[in-house]
């Protein structure tokens, strides 16, 4: 059967994208890993080869008829038929559903379009049969998925990537995530992530007013050339394993991310009370243990708490003494950086 099923991570960035311009470029590169427990599974069953130009799209979310979701996917798929030419005139049933809830806060978005964007390249590669280096298919990919969210971009490697151009690595795109796990330190590949879910609300406001808020942003311009310098920054830390700066410089980019929403016009709040305790909380266990422990948070309330696995017992016992009682129905999720998408079929 005609048929490609790929399961993709979601990532959580570190250096954040907040910002873009043209179709889908980012004001300033960001730096993510993918996550291990977050992803998606999609499967792509595609037949037909008519003369048309249009791809004919069906989808199904978790079993059953989403019409909005068919109807953005259709959309975007035709789309990007213009850098996969061979899509025109296929038939495309789509199944896709997260091992995430829907209702838990954590974005669907870069697994979701990252696992589409394998499946679409895959169809290409299964017709045309044209890449020949693996490496050229995931930057296609990301591509592809960069052209459907931003962050999802990253998703199509295994542990950290980056993704927009910066001054000192001319390999770094804003058409596409790379691979950066060759320029880290070990130290950093085995870190977990605890997702402390503080709220199953829908977000008050969407990333894509967020971004757009930005071009407006009176202080955008310092924020840009910040995340430039601590992007660098990043860089060098994880290039040498500098855990106690790593941690550091993780916070002040995820409270910068929110500092913009907070000043935006009109201003936003994403973060709840329980997200201010538990970042309190976090940094008192820094303190008092020394060890090199810190959160960050995505475009919403809920928390990223980073740690080195060798803590994992320690760590693991100050969640459920202190941070669970501030979680909605003492809900986590207990993920780690992860190895990136899997090919099913
Ligand atoms: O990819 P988008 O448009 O959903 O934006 C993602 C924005 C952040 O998650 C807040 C930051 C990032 O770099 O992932």
């Amino acid at each position: 059967m005609n048929q490609t099923t790929w399961r993709s991570p979601s990532n959580i960035a570190l250096i954040k994208y907040w910002g873009k311009k043209g179709n889908q470029l980012p004001m300033n590169p960001s730096l993510s890993f993918s996550l291990d427990k977050a992803f998606t599974e999609t499967t792509i069953i595609f037949s037909g080869g008519t003369d048309s130009n249009k791809v004919d799209v069906s989808l199904t979310f978790e079993g059953h008829k989403n019409k909005h979701f068919e109807d953005r996917i259709a959309k975007f798929v035709n789309s990007i038929s213009e850098y996969i030419p061979s899509l025109k005139g296929l038939r495309l049933e789509i199944d896709s559903y997260n091992s995430f809830p829907h209702s838990s806060g954590i974005a669907s978005s870069a697994s979701s379009m990252s696992a589409l964007a394998l499946g679409l390249v895959s169809i290409e590669h299964k017709l045309l049969g044209q890449i020949t280096h693996f490496s050229d298919f995931q930057q296609k990919a990301s591509f592809i998925a960069r052209l459907g969210s931003g962050s999802a971009a990253r998703s199509v490697y295994g542990g950290y990537s980056v993704w927009g151009a910066t001054p000192d690595n001319s390999l770094f795109s804003n058409e596409y995530a790379m691979d950066i796990n060759d320029l880290i330190h070990p130290v950093f590949k085995t870190y977990g992530d605890a997702i402390l879910l503080v709220t199953n609300k829908e977000k008050k406001v969407s990333s894509t007013v967020g971004h757009q808020l930005m071009e407006s942003h009176p202080f955008a311009d310092s924020k840009f050339t910040e995340s430039f310098k601590n992007m660098e920054l990043m860089l060098e830390v994880m290039k040498k394993g500098e855990q106690q700066d790593f941690a550091l410089l993780t916070e002040l980019e995820a409270l910068s991310l929110h500092a913009m929403m907070m000043t935006s016009n009109p201003s936003f709040l994403l973060m709840e009370p329980q997200t201010l305790s538990i970042i309190n909380k976090i940094r008192d266990f820094r303190l008092q243990t020394g060890l090199p422990v810190c959160f960050t948070l995505d475009a919403g309330a809920n928390v990223h708490f980073i740690y080195p696995d060798k803590d994992v017992k320690l760590v693991k016992s100050f969640i459920e003494s202190e941070l669970l009682p501030y979680c909605v129905q003492k809900q986590w999720i207990d993920d780690k950086v992860g190895l990136g998408p899997v090919r099913l079929t």
